[in-house]
């Protein structure tokens, strides 16, 4: 039998999917975003999955096609998607489409709280095919997220 620690075999991955300028992060507006690096995000991430026996797919990029085409791979590759798309999330139509056929719990994760800041920020397109949304609480929503899924993971019907 594998500890609690070892990701278990049979689950599929969680994918943590992250946006344009998430690469910039610890660098990029640190009194919006802070100075954890995306880096250090992804081994949190994979940390906590860990000790709930999941393993982590943690990606990032710049390209609106490359996120979508991720989405995809995820319908069928993973158990459930944490998505920070960034700026992406209050322009593109093509993403909550992709967001809308993954048929997997998602989880919409900002750093900062969108609903706090600029107008054009206040709306999501990815908000209307998540499961839930967690902004405001820096890197720490990102594990948040991990929990939830980990949860649906163990029992699906809650
Ligand atoms: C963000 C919020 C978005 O409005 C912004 O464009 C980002 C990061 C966040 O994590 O707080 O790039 O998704």
């Amino acid at each position: 039998m594998s500890g609690l620690a070892e990701p278990s075999s049979g689950t599929k991955p969680i994918y943590v999917l992250n946006g344009p300028n998430l690469n910039l992060l610890g660098e990029r507006e640190p009194e919006v975003y802070g100075r954890t690096t995306l880096a250090q995000i992804g081994e949190r991430v994979s940390a906590r999955a860990g000790t709930f026996g999941l393993s982590v797919e943690f990606r990032q990029s710049n390209s609106e096609a490359e996120l979508i085409g991720w989405l995809q791979e995820a319908r069928h590759e993973s158990c459930g998607v944490v998505l920070n798309a960034a700026g992406l999330t209050h322009t593109s139509v093509a993403l909550l489409d992709a967001a809308r056929a993954l048929g997997r719990p998602l989880i919409e994760v900002h750093l900062s709280n969108p609903y706090a800041r600029e107008e054009y920020r206040r709306h999501s397109f990815v908000s209307e095919a998540a499961t839930g949304v967690i902004c405001g609480f820096g890197a720490q929503g990102y594990l948040f997220a991990i929990d939830h899924l980990a949860q649906l993971a163990k029992s699906p019907n809650g």
